[in-house]
């Protein structure tokens, strides 16, 4: 059996996975109303990439024998005024995730719980790697969004995002 503060995290990050699927679509939404569908795509694949976190977080507490119970996912709740906006408010919400998982992290640590430790490299790894992808997006922008070319070029590269389902197994 999971420890109980172990299960109570896993199961609370189900939740944040959920808002961060919703936040992703709503960054979605605001590009595809900007006209940017190439930034729209990107996120749309952003946020099913969230679900698939939420799904293995969930698969995960099943196999454990733990029990689950959704709450209510909250609304996104920021206010995007600028192109930039979703990119810098993106970055910091992964910098946020990343503290989440490695709260829980640390809570199985504190317990000896080396499957959950296990379980979650593949999520530590991950925040890794979205908070690079988050913080070249700014930088491209940065350097590239300032003119219509450059946005156009920035928007086609993001178009061709495919959504691909995760590489961890359960
Ligand atoms: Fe599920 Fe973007 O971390």
């Amino acid at each position: 059996m999971l420890d109980a503060k172990v299960a109570k995290l896993l199961n609370e990050q189900i939740n944040k996975e959920l808002y961060s699927a919703y936040l992703y679509l709503d960054f979605s939404i605001y590009y595809e109303a900007e006209g940017l569908d190439g930034f729209a795509n990107w996120y749309m694949v952003q946020a099913q990439e969230e679900r698939d976190h939420a799904m293995l977080m969930l698969q995960y507490l099943q196999n454990n024998g733990a029990k689950v119970s959704l709450e209510a996912v909250a609304k996104p709740d920021k206010t995007l005024a600028s192109l930039m906006d979703p990119l810098k408010m993106g970055l910091e919400h992964e910098q946020y995730v990343t503290s989440l998982i490695h709260n829980i992290y640390d809570a199985a640590y504190s317990v000896k719980d080396f499957r959950t430790m296990q379980f979650l490299d593949w999520f530590v790894k991950e925040q890794c790697e979205e908070e690079k992808t988050a913080d070249d997006m700014i930088k491209k922008m940065e350097l590239f969004g300032g003119d219509s070319k450059g946005l156009y070029s920035l928007d086609s590269e993001f178009a061709a995002r495919v959504y691909t389902a995760p590489s961890l197994v359960l």
